[in-house]
């Protein structure tokens, strides 16, 4: 008799749009084709940590494909191992990777899919080497992931931003204003420079590239000069002037990544209108980016990914991430992966593009 697959789906990090999508994609698929048992893990690692699962049924992941947010919920504390514990007003970390492995394997599952950003990565290709067969699918807004062109939730945080941006147009020509705006993407300037380019942000400031204060003032002013009496800059939350370091906005001792990056645009607005008196304002995009319904783009590739896992299951190739080459998918080692994260290249054709259409990007006029 052949013993039916079990297959546990784990959602890390911070959420964004399409987790559900893909939940769906696995599970529907593993049940479909294969009359798979599928589990969820509750809260990310800290539910391999805690043991608390459920089992999703066929009609649990039906209806779920537009809906923002993972059902299964997320954290982006409880790495097992380095595992926060409190003690007292104290923090402690304690390597509880054993308890994991072996709740791991209590639920008799041939394969752990972790549906993450790098963090979430990290920790799967770790635990893949201490014997637990994991399959990983690249979820982040901040597309900043190793071995893969695109995750799914970039495309939906560059919509959201983009929409921000082409709001934000009216206003600041109605007011002669400069406005920033702030966007998300950790030490990576992806969404800044897409939905930069695609909301006509006429400076773009992202990590990769420091800025010089005095020359985002100068093309304000020389936009100014030009009748233009207003001017948008998008900042990404990582970007730093040259010289100089990031803004930190808090520390959460027990995440996985505890700098949480935030008020660059603050910083930038308050330089701007030092240097040519005009008024200027700063809207933060923040977790607005994360929340909502994906975009096509990003069901259509979540169900891409997610079926794709299914296949890696069938075919026993674990310790892999499901990853976007072009237009095929591939797989990719965890380990490759988890090896840093993936910044812009200063020779990004995009940044050349948008330097041709008159984009500062705050280091050169
Ligand atoms: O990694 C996704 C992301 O939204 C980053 O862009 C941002 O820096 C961070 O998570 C915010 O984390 P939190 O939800 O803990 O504030």
């Amino acid at each position: 008799m052949f013993k039916k697959k079990r297959i546990a789906i784990l959602t890390g990090g911070g959420d964004c749009p399409g987790i559900n999508a893909v939940i769906r994609a696995v599970a529907k698929k593993a049940i479909l084709e294969y009359g798979a048992e599928v589990v969820g893990v509750e809260d990310g690692y800290d539910g391999l940590v805690r043991n608390k699962w459920r089992k999703l049924e066929y009609n649990d992941v039906s209806g779920i494909l537009t809906q923002g947010g993972t059902i299964l919920g997320t954290s982006n504390a409880g790495n097992p191992y380095r595992y926060p514990v409190k003690k007292g007003n104290r923090l402690e970390f304690q390597d509880l990777s054993r308890t994991a492995i072996a709740n791991a394997r209590s639920l008799d599952v041939d394969c752990l899919v972790c549906i993450g950003g790098d963090g979430t990565m990290h920790i799967a290709s770790d635990l893949f080497k201490d014997g637990v067969p994991v399959v990983g699918i690249p979820k982040t807004i901040d597309n900043d992931l190793r071995g893969t062109d695109i995750t799914f939730g970039f495309d939906s945080a560059v919509y959201i931003a983009t929409e921000g941006i082409d709001r934000l147009h009216s206003t600041a020509q109605s007011h002669h204003r400069v406005m920033i705006i702030e966007v998300m993407g950790r030490n990576a300037g992806w969404i800044a420079l897409h939905s930069g380019v695609a909301g006509g942000g006429d400076i773009i400031l992202i990590p990769e590239i420091p800025y010089d204060a005095e020359i985002i003032a100068a093309k304000v002013k020389e936009r100014n000069r030009r009748g233009k009496r207003f001017s948008i800059v998008v900042v990404a939350e990582g970007a730093r002037p040259k010289g100089g370091d990031v803004v930190v906005r808090r520390i959460v001792k027990e995440s996985t990544d505890p700098i949480r990056l935030g008020g660059v645009g603050f910083v930038v607005g308050a330089q701007i209108e030092k240097i040519t008196g005009i008024e200027t304002r700063t809207v933060v995009m923040g977790h607005l980016q994360r929340g909502g319904s994906p975009t096509p783009f990003d069901r259509v590739l979540a169900t891409r990914l997610g079926t794709r896992a299914v296949d890696l299951i069938e075919n026993g190739e674990f310790g892999y991430m499901v990853a976007v080459k072009g237009n095929a998918l591939r797989k990719v080692p965890l380990q490759d992966v988890a090896k840093g994260p993936r910044t812009v290249r200063s020779n990004d054709p995009l940044i050349a593009s948008a330097r041709a259409v008159g984009t500062c990007f705050g280091d050169q006029p």
